[in-house]
C-alpha cells in the first residue's frame, strides 16, 4: 500500500495532480477539448503563439511553481518584472478562461489553462502530442521581488544549477532550452556579444561563428541604437515557428543566438546532450514533452490550496 502511494507521487511531490482531473466536473463540457479548440483557432491567426506560450510556461513555473502568479495585473506583481514585460500570450489564456467560466464557473484554474494551452500549442507547432496531469490551483500571491530568472549571459554551469534547484537535471535543462527552437529576441539582447564581449569595447564573442557574427554586425544588428528593437529569430528563420531540433544543430555550428544557448555547446558537461539531440531528429520531439511536464509539476498547489480564480488577471 505504501509502495503504491509513493509511486503515485508526481516528480514535484504533487500527489493530487491527475490525468483527466476535469472529467465530469464541467457540466458535460470536455475542458481539454475547449482549450485545444481555442488554441488551434488562435494558432491559425497567430502562429507565434507557440513561442509566446512556451516562454510563458517557463516564466510562470520557475517562480513559485505553475500557479498563475505571472497572470496577475497590478503594481508590484510578477508581470511587472523587466524580463516579463515582453512575455506575450495573456490574451489567449484570458479567452480560454472566459469560455470555461461560461460553461462551468469556478472550476478550471488559470494555472492548468496555461499548461494545457502550451501543450496544445507545442503539438500545433510540429512537436509531439502529450498528456499532462491537471488539478493545479491558483496562488494568492504575485510579487515582483520573487522573480529571479536566469540571465541570457549564463554559463552552462549557471543554467544547469538554476534548473537543478527546481529538481531538473542537466538533460532536462538542455531539453528545455530547446524551446528556443521557436520565437525571437531583439538586437539589444545580443549586442553585448557582438560589440563588447566580456566588457571589452569592440570585442566579439570568439565562440560565435565569425561569418555569422559578420552578418549580424553588418546587416541585422548594426552598432547603432536604432537597431535595438530589431527582431532576431532564436532559430533559423525558416524554422522559427517549428518545434524541431534545428536549434541544436545551430549550436554545433556555433550559431546559437543567446550566449546561454551557445554556452550549452561550449561546455563539455552539456555538449554531449546537444550532440545527441542534434544528431537524432526524433529524440528531441519525443523527449521535449517530458521536460515540459517536469517543469509544469514543480511546486504546484493542489487540493484545497490557493483558489480557482474567476478571471486570470485578478485574485478573487
Ligand atoms: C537560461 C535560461 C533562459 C534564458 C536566459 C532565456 C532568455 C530568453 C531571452 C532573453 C529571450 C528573448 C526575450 C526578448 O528579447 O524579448 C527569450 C525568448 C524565448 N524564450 Fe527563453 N530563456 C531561457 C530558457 C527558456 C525556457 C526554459 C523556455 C521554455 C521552456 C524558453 C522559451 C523562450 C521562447 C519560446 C522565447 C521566444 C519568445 C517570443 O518569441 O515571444 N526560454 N528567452
Amino acid at each position: 500500500m505504501v509502495a503504491v502511494a509513493v509511486l503515485a507521487l508526481a516528480p514535484g511531490g504533487s500527489a493530487q495532480l491527475q490525468y483527466g482531473f476535469y472529467k465530469g466536473k464541467c457540466n458535460g463540457t470536455d475542458v481539454e477539448a475547449v482549450v485545444q479548440g481555442i488554441v488551434r483557432a488562435w494558432f491559425w491567426r497567430e502562429n507565434p503563439i507557440v513561442a509566446y506560450l512556451l516562454r510563458m510556461q517557463f516564466h510562470e513555473c520557475v517562480i513559485n511553481g505553475c500557479d498563475g502568479g505571472l497572470l496577475i495585473d497590478g503594481p508590484g506583481t510578477e508581470k511587472t518584472a523587466p524580463p516579463n514585460l515582453s512575455v506575450k500570450g495573456y490574451d489567449v489564456i484570458a479567452a480560454i478562461k472566459t469560455e470555461l467560466e461560461r460553461r462551468c464557473p469556478g472550476v478550471v484554474s488559470c494555472s492548468d489553462i496555461q499548461i494545457l494551452a502550451t501543450r496544445d500549442a507545442v503539438a500545433l507547432g510540429g512537436g509531439a502530442a502529450y498528456s499532462v496531469r491537471t488539478g493545479r490551483r491558483d496562488r494568492r500571491r504575485s510579487t515582483v521581488s520573487d522573480v529571479k530568472l536566469p540571465a541570457p549571459e549564463y554559463t552552462a554551469a549557471q543554467t544547469t544549477a538554476y534548473y537543478g534547484r527546481l529538481g531538473l537535471s542537466a538533460f532536462d535543462t538542455v531539453l528545455l532550452l530547446g524551446a528556443h527552437t521557436v520565437g525571437a529576441t531583439h538586437c539589444s539582447v545580443i549586442k553585448p556579444r557582438l560589440y563588447s564581449y566580456g566588457g571589452r569595447p569592440g570585442a566579439t564573442d570568439p565562440g560565435m561563428d565569425p561569418s555569422y557574427a559578420f552578418v549580424f554586425k553588418k546587416y541585422v544588428c548594426p552598432n547603432v541604437p536604432s537597431s535595438d528593437n530589431t527582431i532576431v529569430f532564436l532559430d533559423d528563420q525558416w524554422s522559427a515557428l517549428k518545434v524541431d531540433n534545428q536549434y541544436y544543430k545551430n549550436l554545433q555550428l556555433r550559431r546559437g543566438v543567446l550566449p546561454c544557448d551557445q554556452n550549452l555547446y561550449n561546455d563539455g558537461s552539456t555538449r554531449w546532450i546537444v550532440d545527441l539531440l542534434a544528431n537524432n531528429s526524433g529524440l528531441f520531439t519525443s523527449l521535449f514533452p517530458q521536460a515540459l511536464i517536469k517543469l509544469s509539476e514543480v511546486n504546484v498547489l493542489t487540493g484545497t490550496q490557493g483558489e480557482i480564480r474567476k478571471v486570470c488577471n485578478k485574485f478573487n
